[in-house]
């Protein structure tokens, strides 16, 4: 039995994993808090994950029925994240397993990532609490995998269990970041993102043509800060459109449609250019309901099978922490230092190079 915990940005969040099982999955959100300066404030964050991850913890063995003593390991998320809010979660796991004496690992919270959208649900119930890691997580691999979220838009390569290469990231804002930006060009409330989402469900995304950044481009980074400004550019020159509730639900729609055709056209030709079968994908943007059905249609068209993490385990969770975790313990990974610093700028860098890549460095 393993104890998870995940602190990296504005999700407190504490899992207790068992033969890749989720015994329980604790989530303790903090967005209302952050709602009010219209993002995330790092000060307030580290507060709140001071204040709220021992009964978070607390919660979540009880909710396992698990005893300290019954721990075979800890985990925390090392990096990249908030500095600040790191160092909470991982002193606290490095505290709880000097205690114990068991060990402890760090994990890359991307890394960590690449694992959700193989959690499954077995039963009904509070999601994703009663789930495992699907038994053939292991048969789809390799696979592409798009990870958006608030703070990052990755395209990874997955050629085995953990084996993965970087394969692009964004080079300014993260799709969750424009989804939010342009959100609240629009006046909608923090997190923009799932209210842009729902406006867009009933606006004609042919209404009005934004740009697809870098949707051409053979390489694999995005960029959305081109996108953003253009709607302020719209909305600076046609400012009467916010007084018409039609045009508003045309123009989220219009812009859904440009952020969700680039993620799965890149997505998408990836998967083709390096001949895998399987396409995955989690964060946050995950729960956009354009981003799931157009990659959904994209996959089938293209013979791909395609992998989305659930609604309930696209955000953040110490689920997926805990879940890497335990793989590591059963392939005897090395466990990390009790001191080990967090990493807030961790990059994913490759274990083994792509064939013609040159090896950066070794994790
Ligand atoms: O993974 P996450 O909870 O946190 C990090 O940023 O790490 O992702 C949050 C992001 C926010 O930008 C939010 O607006 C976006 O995911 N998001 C959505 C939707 N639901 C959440 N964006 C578009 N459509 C949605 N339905
Ligand atoms: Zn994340």
């Amino acid at each position: 039995m393993l104890l998870a915990l995940e602190s990296s940005c504005d999700e407190t969040s504490v899992a207790v994993i068992h033969d890749g099982r989720v015994l329980a999955n604790v989530v303790s959100s903090q967005i209302k808090l952050h709602a009010e300066y219209g993002g995330v404030v790092p000060e307030l964050a580290t507060r709140e994950h001071l204040r709220n991850l021992l009964p978070v913890a607390t919660a979540a063995l009880k909710q396992a029925g698990s005893q300290p003593a019954e721990l075979a390991a800890i985990a925390a998320t090392l990096g990249p994240g908030l500095p600040q809010a790191l160092m909470i979660g991982a002193r606290a796991a490095q505290a709880i397993a000097f205690a114990l004496r068991k060990p402890f690992f760090g994990i890359h919270h991307h890394e960590a990532h690449l694992y959700s959208p193989w959690i499954a649900n077995e039963v009904t119930g509070p999601a994703p609490r009663g789930s495992s890691l699907r038994a053939d997580f292991l048969s789809f691999q390799p696979n592409v995998s798009l990870i958006v979220s608030g703070g990052h838009s990755l395209l990874v390569f997955v050629e085995a269990e953990r084996k993965h290469h970087l394969l692009g990231g964004t080079v300014d804002d993260a799709a969750g970041e424009c989804f939010d930006k342009v959100a609240k060009l629009i006046g909608l409330p923090y997190p923009g993102g799932p209210e842009l989402d729902a406006l867009a469900e009933q606006g004609d995304p042919r209404a009005f043509d934004f740009p697809r950044p870098m949707i051409r481009d053979l390489h694999d980074d995005f960029s959305f800060s081109g996108l953003k400004t253009s709607v302020r550019y719209f909305l600076r020159d046609q400012p009467f459109i916010l007084d018409d509730p039609e045009r508003v639900r045309d123009l989220c729609a219009s812009v859904r449609a440009a952020i969700v055709d680039v993620l799965v056209t890149k997505t998408v030709r990836a998967a083709k250019r390096l001949g895998v079968k399987c396409v995955t994908a989690s964060g946050g943007v995950t729960c956009n309901r354009a981003l799931r059905q157009q990659l959904a249609e994209a996959c089938v068209q293209q013979g791909l099978v395609l992998r989305l993490a659930d609604k309930s385990i696209c955000t953040d969770n110490a689920a997926m922490i805990g879940l890497l975790a335990e793989r590591k313990l059963l392939h005897r990974v090395a466990s990390t230092a009790l001191d080990e610093e967090v990493h807030p700028n961790w990059p994913l860098v490759p274990v083994t190079p792509l064939p013609g890549t040159p090896i950066i460095h070794r994790v």
